[in-house]
């Protein structure tokens, strides 16, 4: 069986969702439904038979970069995986070089993530043939990440039009933010960022987004809070005045969440710092979606890797 057509889909690389319509947006959520459904029922197709797909993770990762190898092979791709601690990136090799390497050896499509922001437009801008998909880049957009919150949100609320969700902790460094805030706005959601001024701030003038700083305030009427990683590695310790002080103000508890709507859904990306953005406790509590979060990241990362290969025969 082939996977239902989208015909709005006429994309190369995905680099983020900041350009997508809403009716692209939609149209990737539904395939990934049904690329899940058929995974369930063992009926997916070779979609991506004869493709390689190469893994090019200059960060770590673990959900990201085990979904789609699982995604890619579950599709019939080949993959391989750069490995960049043990490859010639060690010896000085250049992202574009190196990239340019895998295109040469076959890869068709390349999956990156770079501590650089804007390193997967460089790297659309110099191959020839292989298709980018940008799996983080810096602190500036992770598609597939806002594509499968937002599967997830969908799929709990009903809809995201004219839902209340709350974004807490640590936007200004959080690729995550930057596009859930593009996608979940897109799809009709109203939007409230929280944190610390330093960390929300910046997203003032956002489009159909509201920023309020004291997050106690912001949850009330809310149908979803998610929390951000504190991006250590990033914020190098700026921002808040100490993580004590974070905590106590912007730290989400059972009972913190208990100020949302009766039922609200809780989310993280992952990974968590657990007694940072939340307890231990309310990352089991029955009110979370991250284990939903971390089950679409395969059919959704199927789903993109499918619009891209079925666009790639056009070029
Ligand atoms: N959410 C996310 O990108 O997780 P990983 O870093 O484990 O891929």
């Amino acid at each position: 069986m082939t996977a239902t057509r989208i015909p709005t889909w006429t994309r190369r690389h995905l680099l983020d969702v900041d350009d997508l319509s809403r009716a692209e947006l939609e149209a990737v959520l539904d395939l990934g439904v049904e690329l899940r459904a058929r995974r369930a029922a063992g009926e997916l197709s070779d979609t991506l038979r004869g493709t390689a797909v190469g893994l090019a993770f200059y960060e770590p990762s673990t959900r990201t970069r085990v979904s789609f190898e699982l995604a890619a092979r579950e599709l019939g791709a080949t993959v391989t995986d750069l490995s960049v601690a043990g490859s010639s990136v060690a010896k000085g090799e250049s992202l574009v070089d190196t990239l340019r390497t895998l295109e040469r050896t076959g890869v068709r499509m390349i999956v990156l993530r770079h501590a650089a922001s804007g390193a997967p437009y460089l790297a659309a801008r110099s191959l020839e043939r292989a298709a980018i998909l940008n799996a983080g880049d810096g602190t500036h957009a992770h598609p597939t990440q806002a594509l499968l919150d937002a599967l997830t949100l969908r799929e709990a609320l009903g809809s995201l039009e004219g839902a209340r969700i709350v974004v807490v902790g640590d936007a200004v460094h959080s690729r995550v933010a930057r596009s859930d805030l593009h996608a979940l706005v897109r799809l009709g959601a109203s939007v409230v960022l929280s944190g610390p001024p330093a960390w929300v701030n910046p997203f003032a003038e956002w489009p159909g987004l509201s920023v309020v700083t004291d997050l106690d305030a912001g949850l009330a009427g809310a149908d979803a809070v998610m929390a951000l990683r504190v991006q250590r590695e990033r914020a190098a310790g700026g921002g808040v005045p100490s993580i004590t002080e974070y905590v106590a103000r912007w730290g989400l508890t059972a009972e913190r969440l208990d100020r949302a709507c009766p039922g609200a859904w809780l989310m993280h990306p992952g990974p968590a710092n657990e007694g940072v953005e939340i307890t231990a406790e309310l990352s089991g509590d029955p009110r979370s979606l991250i284990g939903r979060q971390v089950e679409n990241g395969v059919p959704i990362r199927m789903a993109v890797l499918s619009l891209l290969t079925e666009e790639m025969d056009r070029w």
